[in-house]
């Protein structure tokens, strides 16, 4: 960490106190905070003492002169590794969710290109609004990390989740937070297709197929912890998203492609995901009833568009486009023959006729314009850390 920089934004609640430890811990550690202080925050702790331990002058006013002289507040949120908020009230994340910036701090946390952490801290109660809970949920969308908040006993005499992380702790999250920078694909922005699409036929009812996501979650998650700003676009499925990944839900395959191209350009693109390759032609606005006559209805199909194919030759095509190829039989000569098809770079394909869907291990070939290589079965997590690997290899040119 040392040598690191944090931008700390000192919310309004009894937990600023322990932000004060917060910024002595960092800097035994060598990282040099700059602090923000809202006007609630500094109703808690003092700018004197802040500065003191600082070493450095507080920000508190968006509208200050001088201070704009020296740092303009665009600058300000822009020049640390990291952006940290703590205590991060339900003020400050409500701002944030819903983009709004009527201070220095929300000003900052909108303005900023850099990952966020927050260290929410407030009542249980407050917490477990549905308000704060619409935030929380918005934010972790959007990539912003979260430590705690902890269960325990409140300054307002209630128990339960609401006590901000213990300065240990944040350090901790912040050194998690900082390793993400500086890996071999900081810099790159990664876009993954994971999870089934489901199509539907009426509002109850859709044709879909058995994919987990569990392969195209884990290439996200690895393609993050390589430093890759990450797009994880899902159709619907049952897993947690990884964390430091900015997750996209989709349903359909229609949406799923207009949640691609809305993210493009990317350097690289991972099609993960198990598209139907139809939908049926109308999707009834009502339930489709039997009208006891026995009849069975007849579902028409119509072929959704080719998200990768689309992809692979889009006029912000990704530098990389890697596609995957599940087959029940001649696996190697029909992936190849998709390779070229859809103008991917590379195809990982797997046998999916065993248990592959919805299981933890996966035995896949990767296959590019120039080889074909089988690797052992292993982790799904695994298979993620090697093509990641060799995404890596190929953009510092060891590998093709
Ligand atoms: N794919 C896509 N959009 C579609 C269908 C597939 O982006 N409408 C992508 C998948 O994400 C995967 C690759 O294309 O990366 C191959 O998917 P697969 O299901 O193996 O191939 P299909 O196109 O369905 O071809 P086939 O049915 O002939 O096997």
């Amino acid at each position: 960490m040392r040598g690191k920089s944090v931008l700390l934004i000192i919310g309004g609640g009894i937990a600023a106190y322990k932000s004060l430890d917060l910024i002595r811990r960092l800097a035994e550690r060598g990282v040099k905070t700059r602090a923000i202080l809202t006007r609630a925050g500094a109703e808690f702790v003092t700018p004197l003492s802040v500065s003191a331990l600082t070493a450095d002058k507080v920000y508190c006013e968006l509208f200050s002169l001088t201070d704009e002289s020296e740092m303009g507040h665009i600058e300000l949120s822009r020049a640390a590794d990291l952006v940290v908020v703590a205590p991060a009230t339900a003020d400050l994340m409500g701002k944030l969710a819903a983009g709004l910036a009527n201070d220095l701090a929300s000003t900052a946390l909108l303005a900023t290109d850099k990952r966020i952490l927050m260290a929410p801290a407030m009542n249980v109660r407050m917490w477990q609004s549905p308000s704060v809970c619409r935030s929380t949920e918005t934010l972790a969308r959007d990539g912003v990390l979260f430590v705690g908040p902890n269960d325990g006993e409140m300054a307002c005499g209630e128990f339960g989740p609401g006590r901000m992380a213990e300065p240990l702790e944040i350090v901790a999250a912040i050194e998690q937070a900082l390793k993400i920078r500086g890996g071999a694909l900081d810099g790159f922005k990664a876009l993954v297709t994971a999870g089934p699409t489901q199509e539907p036929l009426d509002p109850v009812r859709f044709l879909a197929n058995r994919s987990s996501g569990k392969q195209g979650y884990a290439i996200a998650d690895a393609l993050a912890g390589a430093g890759a700003d990450t797009v994880l676009v899902s159709g619907p499925v049952e897993i947690a998203p990884p964390p430091h990944v900015k997750l996209v839900k989709v349903t359909t395959a229609r949406e799923m492609l207009a949640a691609c191209e809305a993210e493009l350009p990317a350097d690289i693109a991972v099609m993960s995901a198990a598209v139907a390759d139809w939908r049926p032609d109308i999707a009834a606005n009502n339930k489709i009833k039997k009208n006891g006559d026995h009849q069975v209805p007849t579902i028409r199909l119509m072929e959704n568009p080719d998200i990768l194919a689309l992809l692979a030759a889009h006029k912000s095509r990704p530098r990389l486009v890697v596609g995957f190829a599940a087959e029940t039989d001649d696996v190697l000569p029909h992936a190849a023959a998709k390779r070229t098809r859809k103008g991917a770079d590379w195809i990982v394909a797997n046998d999916v006729s065993g248990n592959v869907m919805g299981g933890d291990r996966n035995q896949v070939h990767l296959i590019t314009a120039s080889s074909q290589d089988s690797w052992p079965e292993m982790s799904k997590a695994d298979v993620a850390r090697r093509l990641v690997q060799h995404i890596t290899q190929h953009f510092q040119g060891t590998a093709s």
